[in-house]
């Protein structure tokens, strides 16, 4: 038994052409979702784990007027391609479940500013509705924005909260490292960045050759002459030349989520500025503790 028949065709190319949505699969709300493989149920169940500690713990720090951003946000909701096959195989994985905007506002206490970024207009407008539906009394403190993550104009987000928290789950190498370097400028900010292993490792012949997308990712040409292994620790050293500080410890840093033949795809790192973010992270760590693969990466 494989997967949901009315998903059978819905392959990575249809999907980008649809701004990532899915054509076959509707949920019960009626609208479109996002299809993912089981290696994203990690990375959303990682950030729930660790959000639901920042909320509970940070509700009275700093006026508890915090914000989120997700500068990569989805429709709210996504699709798991693979869990009527896990399913079969007596593991419990659920069919539908919520992106990682959903998942911010679901926390209690509600964060004072939510903003989610995507660059499609479809996708942005799902998320509006969903959001309107499922979170209406929070619907005035989200601000949606469809432009490119890039390009966003920092100056909107200026404002007096206490912490920014920050997902950036881009589908590749899409995050550029000057952005992160102006939205963290003089802000209190925890990082949670999904870094796309298999974008780099896939396509470094193209990036080495022209195409500048690592170049940009890395915030420096260095990776070229680094080795494979290095690439995350060069990464975690770019974060700390911004004032980022609970990064020392790469086993402590960084989640790395498997694919289906068990090689890294990404690695989801955490930066903080703050001392009492490393503990939540480390918490969250422990909760998915998994076997160490960095030893694949080759
Ligand atoms: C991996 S998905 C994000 C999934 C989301 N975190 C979730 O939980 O459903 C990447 C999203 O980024 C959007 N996107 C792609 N390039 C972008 C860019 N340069 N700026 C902003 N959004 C972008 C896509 O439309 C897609 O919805």
């Amino acid at each position: 038994m494989g997967r949901r028949p009315e998903c059978e065709q819905c392959e990575p190319e249809d999907r980008k052409n649809e701004g990532y949505l899915c054509e076959k699969v509707k949920a019960a709300d009626g609208l479109k979702v996002r299809c993912i493989h089981e290696g994203s149920v990690l990375k959303l169940n990682v950030l729930r784990y660790y959000l639901k500690i920042f909320c509970g713990a940070m509700k009275n720090q700093l006026g508890g007027q915090h914000c989120f951003i997700d500068l990569f946000s989805g429709p709210g909701l996504c699709h798991n391609k693979d869990a009527e096959f896990i399913n079969n195989q007596d593991e419990k994985s659920e069919i539908f479940l919520p992106g990682s905007a959903l998942i911010a506002l679901d926390q209690t206490p509600a964060f004072a500013k939510y903003v989610f970024v995507d660059i499609n207009k479809d996708t942005s407008d799902i998320l509006y509705k969903r959001c309107k539906k499922q979170f209406h009394h929070l619907i005035d403190r989200i601000e949606f924005v469809n432009e490119d993550a890039n390009a966003v104009t920092i100056g909107r987000f200026q404002d007096n909260f206490g912490i920014t928290v920050v997902f950036i789950d881009p589908n590749g190498l899409d995050i550029q490292f000057d952005t992160i370097y102006r939205l963290s400028k003089q802000r209190s900010m925890d990082l949670i960045i999904n870094f796309s292993i298999l974008d780099l490792k896939r396509n470094e012949d193209n990036y080495r050759q022209g195409n500048d997308k690592a170049d940009l990712f890395f915030g420096t040409n260095k990776w070229r002459n680094t080795q494979k292994r290095e690439w995350l620790k060069l990464y975690r050293s770019q974060l700390k030349l911004l004032g980022f500080r609970a990064i020392e410890n790469e086993d402590e840093c960084v989640i790395t989520v498997p694919g289906k033949s068990n090689a890294p795809i990404y690695h989801l790192i955490y930066a903080s500025k703050n001392k009492r973010g490393l503990d939540f992270w480390r918490k969250t760590k422990k909760k998915f503790l998994q076997p160490d693969i960095m030893d694949r990466i080759q």
